[in-house]
């Protein structure tokens, strides 16, 4: 493709998020605002740019979170895309808050809860968002998951969202940062997907996911090529992963990519990225085909040293 061809094909194939149909693969809009999620974008007019040309290009479900910036990539998003396209599915986060610093605090009261769907609403001036994932967080490092979050119990912070979807305010409830056993406890609110940490070499989550087949619910797994933040493994720099990909003739980030869509058929993609060109290359994925020898490597990479 040029890059001013535009796609008629939903990149990734078609998946369902809150009954919606959407393009597997999507677009995540934390890597949007300055570094460390934190201020404005180094460069506004490539931060909408990026933003167009994934619309452009299929995309039609945004994951975002009026807390990146704070209130930074709402604002992009908005700026570049509204009066939004028809099918495009907005969904963001509520559950945590930036403190001064800049670090990443709870906000898991359900007053707090209700009042980020209303932020959400407010700045990215829609009346409904198409899912919103309870993202917790942990009492310790503020980058965990486990618990229902400081002492505030899930099934009060699971009926505020309950409350916020009957109201037709948000189009589906997500969780993010889950153990199985907390996914379990939240299936009653009926959760249309779980957003946790998961890719090609980290796979801590495949008891969720194997929880999500069972209920058919969105895997929607966030840091799939390992992030932006420093000190976590980075998918595109695995040698099995640059080795694949020299071997298909395409790039690492599409062949973590890649793996993860063909995976498993719940897997929805939201690679985050500030570049025009990774952005162009993440949504080629869709043309890209693992074979079974690869499949095969890349299955084998995240288990666990054989012998002692
Ligand atoms: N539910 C939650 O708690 C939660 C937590 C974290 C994130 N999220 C969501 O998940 C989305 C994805 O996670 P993420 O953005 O943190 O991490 P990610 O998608 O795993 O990785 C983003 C990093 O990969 C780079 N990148 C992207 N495409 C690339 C390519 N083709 N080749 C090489 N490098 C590439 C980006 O740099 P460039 O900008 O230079 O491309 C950035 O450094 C986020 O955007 C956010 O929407 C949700």
């Amino acid at each position: 493709m040029t890059a001013s061809d535009q796609r008629t094909d939903p990149p990734g194939g078609t998946g369902v998020l809150a009954g919606r149909p959407v393009a597997r693969i999507g677009f995540g809009a934390m890597q949007l605002p300055g570094p460390g999620v934190w201020g404005p974008p180094r460069d506004r007019h490539m931060a909408l740019a990026v933003l167009r040309r994934a619309v452009e290009l299929g995309v039609d479900h945004i994951d975002t979170a009026q807390y990146y910036g704070p209130d930074v990539a709402n604002e992009l998003i908005h700026a570049a895309l509204h009066p939004y396209p028809e099918d495009l599915v907005l969904v963001s986060k509520v559950g945590a808050e930036r403190d001064a610093q800049g670090g990443w605090a709870s906000a898991q009261q359900p007053e707090q809860l209700r009042a980020g769907v209303e932020a959400n609403l407010r700045s990215l001036a829609v009346e409904r968002l198409g899912a919103v994932n309870l993202r917790l967080l942990d009492a310790g490092d503020g980058d965990g998951d486990e618990t229902a979050g400081h002492g505030i119990d899930l099934d009060s912070q699971l009926a505020e969202m309950v409350a916020l979807r009957d109201e037709g305010k948000i189009g589906g409830i997500g969780i993010s940062n889950v153990t199985a056993e907390t996914l379990r406890q939240a299936l009653p609110a009926g959760i249309t997907c779980v957003q946790n940490p998961y890719s090609v070499l980290d796979r801590s989550g495949e008891p969720i996911l194997h929880l999500c087949q069972q209920h058919d619910i969105a895997w929607v797994p966030f840091f799939p090529l390992g992030s932006a933040f420093p000190g976590m493994p980075k998918v595109t720099e695995h040698p099995a992963v640059v080795a694949a990909a020299t071997t298909l003739a395409v790039t690492p980030a599409q062949v973590g990519l890649a793996w993860l869509l063909a995976h498993d058929p719940h897997v929805l993609l939201i690679p985050g990225t500030s570049s025009l060109d990774h952005l162009a290359e993440n949504i080629a994925t869709a043309d890209v085909r693992l074979d079974t020898d690869t499949m095969k490597i890349l299955d084998d990479l995240a288990l666990p040293p054989a012998g002692p």
